[in-house]
């Protein structure tokens, strides 16, 4: 099977990662933090092995501005809830996914007041749009770094020194580019960091992290035990058991923290130099498909694996379903969870795009493949062929 459905999961995973999960299963399978036995213990040391690991992935000095969640989805409900009241003003893009656009959208209704800046599915956010997107009100810009259906890099380094010299915070969905494109969150002045553990992150699904900067504190979005502070009845003032009620997925976290010590191992640079040399590839057959249209940024060295493509005569929901059962190659249909972008692409009232999510485990031989499958579906009367 070629799999080449990276950016909704990524598979396979590392070795590591499966032995990781297993181990924690056996023998780090107390409660973390909660009682003082060695299993409970060990499973509180595999959680905070996790949290240094994530600090140098993303060059934090503090492990503890790292809070575990469930995904990249539950990070940006902690973010967005906990950061905004009514009357606050936040400004965001029309290329985000609706783990963005449907919190952004409940706030809305509570009187926080949202605007989306118009956004080139080619070149990301326009800086001076941004800029005059602004107005006394706004306390935060949160922003997708990389399309989830174009691939499309924004340019948060640029993006977070406007927001420091406007004194807004920054808040970065990071779920198509932690693991597979360098995140300095200092350099980026980035406040908040959405990050799934089971993307680019290698890890078992259910896993992912807010970074919440040093001395930023957010109401809660959930209250209960932490293991910490359990005199009060109210949730511990600070550290990241203040986000982090109840019992955690320490198997899932064990998997985060092999996924991040792979991804360190091998490099996110080279990763990254890896997957926009294979998107290239693609793109370059693909454009030679008669009817096929490519959405998004060109071929570049900068450029996120993820590639969106719509065709003059065939449906993307029947070109995916023919690539999985005729040929083995898994990619995904339709409008990915992000309405905005298909809005702002132009492909939201015909169904959405294919797209092909690349991830560092394919080979120039998948690519390959995938144009060679493509283009058989593409060609006149090809569909019929396949189908017969
Ligand atoms: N957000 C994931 C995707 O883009 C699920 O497919």
């Amino acid at each position: 099977m070629i799999y080449l459905d990276n950016a909704a999961t990524s598979w396979p995973k590392p070795e590591s990662v499966y032995s990781a999960v297993t181990k924690a299963m056996r023998e780090a399978s107390g409660n973390p933090g909660r009682s003082g036995h060695k299993l409970s213990l060990a499973a509180h040391r595999t959680i905070e092995e996790a949290r240094l690991l994530a600090a140098q992935l993303f060059n934090l000095s503090n492990p503890e501005t790292i809070v575990f969640t469930l995904n990249a989805t539950d990070s940006l409900n902690l973010a967005l809830k906990g950061c905004l009241e009514p009357g606050d003003h936040v400004i965001t893009s029309s290329m985000e996914h609706n783990s963005v656009a449907r919190p952004l959208e409940e706030l809305q209704a509570r009187g926080i007041e949202v605007t989306k800046v118009e956004t080139s599915p080619v070149d990301g956010i326009n800086m001076e749009t941004l800029k005059a997107a602004i107005k006394s009100n706004t306390k935060l810009v949160a922003i997708t770094h990389v399309s989830n259906v174009t691939g499309t890099v924004n340019p948060i380094a640029e993006i977070g020194v406007l927001c420091r010299e406007r004194k807004l915070r920054l808040l970065i969905d990071a779920a198509q580019s932690a693991g597979t494109i360098p995140i300095d969150v200092n350099k980026c002045n980035i406040d908040l960091l959405a990050f799934p553990g089971h993307k680019g992150l290698l890890a078992p699904q259910g896993t992912g992290g807010l970074y919440i900067r040093d001395g930023l504190s957010l109401k809660t979005i959930r209250e209960g035990g932490t293991g910490s502070r359990s005199e009060l009845l109210t949730q511990p003032p600070t550290g990241p058991e203040r986000y982090e009620s109840g019992t955690p997925n320490t198997p899932g976290i064990a998997g985060l923290a092999a996924g991040i010590r792979y991804i360190l191992e091998a490099g996110v640079e080279t990763i990254q130099h890896r997957e926009a040399q294979l998107a290239s590839r693609l793109i370059t057959g693909l454009q030679r498909i008669p009817g096929l249209t490519i959405h998004g940024p060109p071929a570049g060295p900068t450029r996120s694996g993820v590639v969106s493509v719509t065709f003059a005569d065939m449906d993307v929901v029947e070109a995916a379903l023919i690539l999985d059962n005729a040929f083995n190659i898994s990619v995904r249909s339709g409008l990915h969870c992000a309405p905005d972008a298909h809005n702002t692409l132009g492909t939201l009232a015909s169904g959405g795009t294919l797209r092909i999510s690349i991830g560092c485990f394919n080979s120039e031989q998948d690519i390959d493949k995938c144009i060679e499958a493509i283009n058989s579906l593409a060609a006149e009367g090809g569909l019929k062929e396949v189908l017969s």
